[in-house]
């Protein structure tokens, strides 16, 4: 678990110092705080990147040189682990001490999952919003995908770039493509098995929700010829003319969309506000399942809730805790102390302006 986290210059937290012992946790305090941005902070540790700004320039305090993020990992077996993250003009990131220069063998360490308000987007959103989610849960569980996206972009981005240039040389273009079909076909497999284990996951969550009888379903929509390098190529060949005029690459996983259905009805077109709550809140419950369900992985399961009881019925709850509870340690914020029996145990922060007063 998470046994202690030092901040500096993150968000309007100038130095915070908190000593942690409990598996449930409250950050309690009035609207505008720094609630949330504890909660970031947390997240950042984890993946090195915000739930709710892709801007790391918003995360360093204004008036501020740069943010450090120091935190204290206890294993189950007894021994610990720091991490620290410090941004000035350059990224430091630290294991016990020791510099550690590619992010991907910083990440992970801790294992976090956060809900808030705005996950409603995952389902109601653009279709970027869903391949972020998707993409974001597929890297967090197989290093490989990352890997994957990651060659994919850069081939990408390079190939459009010849496609918008005076000479848009062909051979050129052609190298690329090899990059893009051979990560392409890759990338579309993890996700067309991934949504499948996704879906299952929300069915069985429906359950336990009492809304068995629901149809639910994700719709990966796959495009033409992506599914293999043959064919991949061979589209290609066909749209590299229209390419060349649009100056954009015109198909493969970066346009993908995934439709989630509803009683055989898209939820984004057709459902209720409180059925697209539902749905995004099981996205991320589903998320905490697979990650406590996966043996062989000593990383500390931590899961971060914003806002996002308030509206939920008592049914609703106490399923949500209920699931919650399998992760090693839960933070949670709310302006006013909750009421409910899972709160008992809990270990109540009071924040009031970027310090924590109790
Ligand atoms: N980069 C920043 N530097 C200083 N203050 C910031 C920064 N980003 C956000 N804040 C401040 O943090 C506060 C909001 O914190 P937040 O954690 O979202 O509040 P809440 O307790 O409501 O969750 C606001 O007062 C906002 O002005
Ligand atoms: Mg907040």
């Amino acid at each position: 678990m998470l046994s202690h986290i030092v901040l500096k210059d993150f968000r309007n937290y100038v130095d915070l110092d908190i000593k942690l012992d409990n598996k449930v946790n409250l950050f309690i305090g009035p609207n505008g705080q720094g609630k949330t941005n504890l909660l970031e902070s947390i997240f950042f540790l984890s993946m090195l990147r915000s739930f709710r700004t892709s801007q790391i320039r918003d995360i360093r305090r204004i008036g501020g040189n740069g943010f450090y993020i120091g935190a204290q990992v206890k294993t189950e077996a007894g021994w610990s682990k720091s991490l620290e993250v410090e941004y000035t003009s350059i990224r430091k990131l630290r294991i016990d001490g020791s510099g550690i220069s590619l992010a991907s063998e910083f990440i992970r360490q801790i294992h976090a999952v956060a809900f808030s308000p705005e996950d409603i987007t995952i389902v109601t959103g653009n279709s970027g919003l869903r391949r972020r989610f998707i993409d974001m849960l597929i890297a967090s569980l197989t290093p490989r995908y990352l890997t994957a996206l990651q060659n994919y972009s850069i081939a990408l981005k390079s190939r459009n770039s010849v496609l918008r240039s005076q000479k848009k040389d062909v051979d050129t273009l052609k190298a690329y493509e090899q990059i893009l079909a051979q990560n392409g076909v890759e990338i579309v497999k993890y996700r067309q098995d991934f949504l499948k284990m996704l879906e299952q996951e929300i069915k069985e969550l429906l359950k336990g929700f009492n809304k068995g009888n629901v149809d639910f379903s994700i719709r990966y929509k796959i495009q033409n010829g992506v599914t293999n390098q043959e064919s991949y190529l061979a589209r290609f060949e066909t749209e590299r003319k229209k390419e060349m005029f649009r100056g954009q690459t015109a198909f493969g996983p970066q346009i993908d969309d995934f439709e989630i259905l509803y009683n055989k009805k898209p939820l984004r077109n057709y459902g209720s506000t409180g059925q697209c709550r539902l749905i995004s809140l099981c996205m991320k419950m589903a998320k905490v399942n697979i990650f406590a369900s996966r043996e062989n992985d000593n990383k500390p399961l931590i899961v971060l809730v914003d806002d996002v009881t308030g509206e939920l019925d008592q049914m609703t709850k106490s399923y949500f805790y209920q699931v919650i509870n399998k992760a090693e340690q839960a933070f949670f914020t709310f302006t006013d102390l909750p009421s409910d029996k899972y709160f008992d145990e809990a270990k109540v922060y009071k924040i009031e302006n970027g310090i924590v007063i109790s």
